[in-house]
């Protein structure tokens, strides 16, 4: 995928953001997003060694993704946001933080450093991502692009799903959650056809154990929207030669 083509038709802010939220952006984000080598692949730099690797596109408040890392202190996270308001609200969930004497903010030095943030479309990051890189990937609650003619602006679609396979350790799973049923049947379409994937919990309706709820779940919860939970796991490489897409 070309970076020069790729469009995001979301929103990238919200309301000014101020106070310690602003500091936490202008003085963690640097510390936490990876540097872009202008050639090769990038490393995430985690301060831990991680036994796995966990892809959280769109975290939204980032309620999911601190959590998750929260348990899982041996597990390097990826997040990526487009929106900044999402990003500074992760920075505040961010565990091992405090601010010192002087006011400066400071990370925690003896915190689990197993998050970096890519603060921008995740699309933009594809092509320096190495193949195989991730044990899991998460995308809670996408945009959905309702209109027949924006699906292919949903973020399951043709070109990103075997960006996805690429990007999975063999038998790595995607977990997908939306509570727009529409969506939910053109995943598990888009899925199928792609021949890249199994989708392994074929009860939709039921959280896989241990689940986070996310913001958005929370609020569909309350309107009295069904959350639809599905998991895809990569098949193996007999199936590369429909590979023809996954563009590197
Ligand atoms: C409907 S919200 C859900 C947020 C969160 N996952 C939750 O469940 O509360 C979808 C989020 O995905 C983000 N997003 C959409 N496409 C993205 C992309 N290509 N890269 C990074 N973030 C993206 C949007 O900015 C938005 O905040």
């Amino acid at each position: 995928m070309k970076t020069d083509t790729i469009r995001f038709f979301g929103r990238r802010k919200g309301k000014a953001i101020t106070g310690i939220r602003a500091k936490m952006l202008e003085e963690w984000l640097p510390q936490l997003t990876p540097k872009i080598p202008a050639r090769g692949k990038i490393k995430l730099s985690f301060g831990i060694k991680p036994e796995k690797l966990v892809l959280e596109v769109g975290f939204g408040g980032g309620e999911h993704l601190a959590e998750l890392a929260k348990r899982n202190p041996m597990t390097g996270f990826l997040g990526a946001e487009v929106f900044l308001n999402g990003v500074a609200s992760l920075m505040a969930h961010l565990n091992g933080s405090h601010q010192s004497g002087t006011g400066k903010l400071e990370l925690e030095k003896e915190r689990v450093d197993n998050i970096r943030i890519w603060p921008e479309d995740i699309r933009l990051l594809f092509d320096k991502l190495p193949d195989a890189l991730f044990d899991e990937i998460y995308v809670l609650y996408p945009d959905p692009w309702p209109k027949k003619r924006h699906a292919q602006r949903r973020f399951i679609n043709d070109e990103n799903i075997p960006v996805l396979w690429r990007l999975l350790k063999p038998k790595g799973k995607v977990f997908l959650a939306t509570d727009v049923a529409q969506y939910a049947e053109w995943a598990i379409q888009r899925m199928d056809e792609s021949h890249l994937f199994n989708q392994i919990k074929k009860d939709t309706k039921t959280p896989p154990k241990g689940w986070i709820s996310t913001r958005y779940e929370q609020k569909g919860l309350k309107a009295g929207r069904q959350p639809n939970y599905m998991i895809f796991q990569k098949k193996d490489k007999k199936v590369k030669k429909c590979l023809t897409n996954a563009k590197k």
